[in-house]
């Protein structure tokens, strides 16, 4: 089977649309947009199978779509939970007591950072800045920012996750 076969007509169409903002030799720039849309029409996460799908309809080497994937920490190489909060730990978070967050995060969860709950509803990452440092410490969940937190915060957050 053609690796371009595992995209879906509507990741094709997604992947085209961003084709056409950038000249015609610079297919290279579409990746993040490409990878985006491919991850979620994966349920949340990157096989091997599928970066290599993009990197031949893009017509560009595999490798360098595996660099893009796994630099950027919005893209997952393994598994994710329905919930994907990306926890900040840089500096300003760090002044802020990111610390309890995480820890707080842990042990409602029962699990560590990197790792999804057994009942693959959450998943927690450690990740760098997330460019709210006005507002630390702060999180992501499935693309939504939660700021100022507190350890309290931090469990109507999980609280409100159905
Ligand atoms: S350091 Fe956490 S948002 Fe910038």
């Amino acid at each position: 089977m053609n690796a371009i076969d595992l995209l879906t007509a509507e990741d094709k169409k997604v992947i085209d649309h961003w084709l056409t903002k950038f000249p015609e030799d610079r297919k290279q720039s579409a990746v993040l947009a490409a990878l985006t849309r491919v991850q979620e029409t994966n349920g949340g996460w990157l096989t091997a199978e599928l970066m290599d799908a993009v990197a031949d309809y893009l017509q560009i080497p595999k490798i360098n779509v595996y660099e893009v994937a796994t630099f950027y920490s919005l893209f997952y190489l393994e598994p994710v939970g329905k919930y994907k909060i990306e926890v900040c730990t840089n500096i300003s978070c760090m002044l802020c007591d990111s610390d309890a967050i995480v820890e707080r995060l842990q042990k409602r969860l029962g699990i560590k950072l990197g790792e999804t709950t057994p009942d693959g509803k959450v998943t927690i990452k450690e990740v760098e800045c997330i460019a709210a440092c006005t507002a630390a410490p702060a999180i992501i969940v499935n693309g939504i920012y939660h700021e100022h937190l507190t350890p309290e915060k931090v469990d109507k957050v999980l609280d409100n996750l159905r």
